[in-house]
C-alpha cells in the first residue's frame, strides 16, 4: 500500500474559513483492528453544515479541535477487513474523514448499491436527500396545492427540497445567490419561481414570487432571508429550521430576526427545528422513494464536482461563498 493523504485541521477559521486553514500530511495507512475494515475513499461530500462543527455551534458535532483530520463522510471501497459481512471489495458510505483511507467500525459503515454513481450515496441518498426528506415531509408537512418557499435552493438540501415539493403537488420558490443559479431552478429543476437574495429588490422580488403567501419555509439560512420569509407565512403555515448557513462562515454571528414571536402569535405560524438523525427508523423508506424518484427521472441530484483531495480546502471556501449548485463532490479515486 501507498500513503495515505490526509487534509488536516491546521488553525480554527479567525473570521472567514481559508483554505489555508487546513494543511495536506502524509500519514501511515492504517491497520484495522478487529470489527473494523480498512475503506479506501473514492469521494467526499462537503456540505455547509461542516463549517458550524468547525465555529463550534453544531452540538452533535463536539467542540471543534486542531490537529485532527477534517471529519466527512465518503464512500470508499474496502481493502481489507475484519468484519463479518464487509468482504473486500464491498462499496461502504461512512465517516472517511478528508483522507485517502481510514480504519471504520463495521457499525459506523453502510455498504451501498453498486448500480449507480457511488456519489449518489453521498447526495440524494446520503445524509442531505434524508434531510430534504424528512425536513419537509416530516416538519413540514406540506398539502398538495400549497406553496413552499426554500432557501439556498440551489445547495445540496434546498434542491432537492424544491423537487420533492414538486413532486408532491406543491407550488415551489427558491431563494438563491445569483440570477444564473435562479436560472438553472425555474428552468431545469421545475421551480415555480425563484429569487436572487443578492439582488437591492430582494424583499420585493420575493413579495411578487409569492404573492399568495407561503404554506411551508424550508429555512437553511436563518437571517435576513428568514426575516423576509416570517413576512410571507400564511395562517397556520410550518417554518422548518434545517439550518443558519448565513451564519455559520463568521465568528461574530447576529441574532435571530425581529418578529419573533409576534408574526408566529398573529399568524399560528408553527416553527420547528429538526435533526435528520431523528428519522433514522425511517430512512430505507425515505431511500426507497427517492431512489424511485430518481431512476423515474422525477427528481435530478446535481453533483457540484472537484477532482482532487488536496482541492477539497478551497472546494469548501468556495461552497460558503456559494459557488456550489447541487451536491459538492470531492472525487479522489475511480
Ligand atoms: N438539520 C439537519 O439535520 C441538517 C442536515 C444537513 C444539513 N443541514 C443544513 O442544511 C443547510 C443547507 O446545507 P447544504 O449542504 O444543502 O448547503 P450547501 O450545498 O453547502 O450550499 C450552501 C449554500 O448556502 C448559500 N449561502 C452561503 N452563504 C449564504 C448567506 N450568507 N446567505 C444565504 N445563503 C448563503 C450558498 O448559495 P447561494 O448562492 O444561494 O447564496 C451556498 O451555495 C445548512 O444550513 C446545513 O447546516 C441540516
Amino acid at each position: 500500500m501507498t500513503e495515505n493523504r490526509q487534509i488536516v485541521v491546521a488553525s480554527l477559521p479567525q473570521g472567514a474559513l481559508q483554505a489555508t486553514d487546513y494543511e495536506l500530511r502524509s500519514g501511515a495507512v492504517p491497520t484495522p483492528g478487529e470489527g473494523e475494515v480498512l475503506v479506501r475513499t473514492l469521494a467526499l461530500t462537503i456540505g455547509a453544515g461542516q463549517r458550524a462543527g468547525l465555529q463550534g455551534s453544531a452540538s452533535y458535532a463536539g467542540a471543534p479541535t486542531t490537529g485532527i483530520v477534517m471529519g466527512g463522510t465518503g464512500v470508499g471501497r474496502v481493502e481489507a477487513s475484519n468484519a463479518a459481512g464487509l468482504p473486500v471489495g464491498a462499496l461502504v458510505v461512512g465517516p472517511t474523514g478528508w483522507q485517502d483511507y481510514s480504519a471504520l467500525r463495521a457499525r459506523d459503515v453502510r455498504p451501498v448499491e453498486e448500480d449507480v454513481d457511488p456519489a449518489l450515496h453521498l447526495s440524494l441518498l446520503g445524509t442531505n436527500g434524508l434531510t430534504a426528506y424528512f425536513g419537509l415531509f416530516s416538519v413540514g408537512d406540506p398539502k398538495p396545492g400549497e406553496t413552499v418557499l426554500v432557501s439556498a435552493a440551489s445547495g445540496s438540501v434546498g434542491h432537492l427540497v424544491g423537487q420533492f415539493a414538486k413532486v408532491h403537488g406543491c407550488t415551489v420558490v427558491g431563494v438563491t445567490g445569483s440570477d444564473a443559479k435562479c436560472a438553472v431552478l425555474t428552468g431545469r429543476l421545475g421551480f415555480d419561481a425563484a429569487v436572487n437574495h443578492r439582488s437591492p429588490t430582494f424583499r420585493n422580488d420575493l413579495k411578487a414570487a409569492t404573492a399568495g403567501g407561503v404554506d411551508v419555509y424550508f429555512d437553511n439560512t436563518g437571517g435576513d432571508i428568514l426575516g423576509a420569509a416570517l413576512r410571507r407565512m400564511n395562517v397556520h403555515g410550518r417554518i422548518v429550521c434545517c439550518g443558519v448557513v448565513s451564519q455559520y462562515d463568521t465568528d461574530d454571528p447576529q441574532p435571530g430576526p425581529r418578529g419573533i414571536p409576534g408574526l408566529l402569535v398573529n399568524n399560528r405560524v408553527r416553527m420547528e427545528g429538526f435533526l435528520v438523525f431523528d428519522h433514522a427508523d425511517r430512512y430505507d423508506e425515505a431511500r426507497a422513494r427517492m431512489r424511485a424518484w430518481h431512476d423515474a427521472g422525477m427528481v435530478e441530484s446535481i453533483h457540484d464536482e472537484v477532482v482532487g483531495l488536496e482541492q477539497a480546502p478551497a472546494a469548501f471556501v468556495d461552497l460558503l461563498a456559494g459557488g456550489n449548485i447541487g451536491t459538492r463532490i470531492v472525487r479522489i479515486a475511480d
